[in-house]
């Protein structure tokens, strides 16, 4: 593969790994809710979430979380580290997504990108990803930090 990139799946085990990912990346991330240990641990047991992430050599370089609802595959915390970007790596790690979710049957993508995020809606568009504009999203939260 190119540059030795190895794209390899990782589970719970590789939980310090990937957040020290998302640290580096500048990834906001919620460690108290959604990506705590405890409930990571809990969605890759539940089956409904795949961790695909990028080697070089032995060093964690890209992550994706890829989930689906049995309607949409969604890609979530999609982050490269900063020293290995504009290498194709986020490409491999969507390429990747794509297969995992078509071979479960899913047909539909979908990504949530926060407007101020110019790589990623760029790198969405530059990956055939559609933007939808006039779509707003809305969400209710038992607690800020889930
Ligand atoms: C967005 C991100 C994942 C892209 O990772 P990457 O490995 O650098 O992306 P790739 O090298 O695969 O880029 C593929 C294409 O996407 C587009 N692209 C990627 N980053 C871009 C940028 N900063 N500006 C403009 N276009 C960009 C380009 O078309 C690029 O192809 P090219 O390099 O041949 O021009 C990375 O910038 C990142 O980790 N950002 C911080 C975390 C984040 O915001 N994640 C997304 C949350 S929704």
């Amino acid at each position: 593969m190119e540059d030795g990139f190895q794209v390899v799946h990782l589970g719970a085990e590789d939980y310090d790994a990937i957040v020290a990912l998302w640290q580096a990346a500048g990834l906001p991330y919620k460690p108290t809710g959604r990506d705590s240990r405890t409930q990571f641990a809990a969605q890759m047991a539940s089956g409904l979430q795949q961790a695909i992430g990028v080697r070089a050599g032995e060093q964690l370089i890209g992550v994706v979380l890829v989930t689906h609802d049995s309607r949409k595959g969604w890609i979530n915390r999609l982050a490269v580290h900063p020293d290995f970007r504009r290498r194709g790596v986020a490409r491999l790690l969507i390429a990747e997504a794509e297969r995992v979710l078509r071979d479960k049957g899913l047909q539909i993508f979908a990504a949530l990108v926060e407007g101020w995020n110019e790589a990623s809606l760029a790198f969405f568009a530059a990956a055939g990803y559609s933007a939808h504009p006039d779509i707003r999203y809305f969400t209710k939260r038992d607690d800020a930090g889930v």
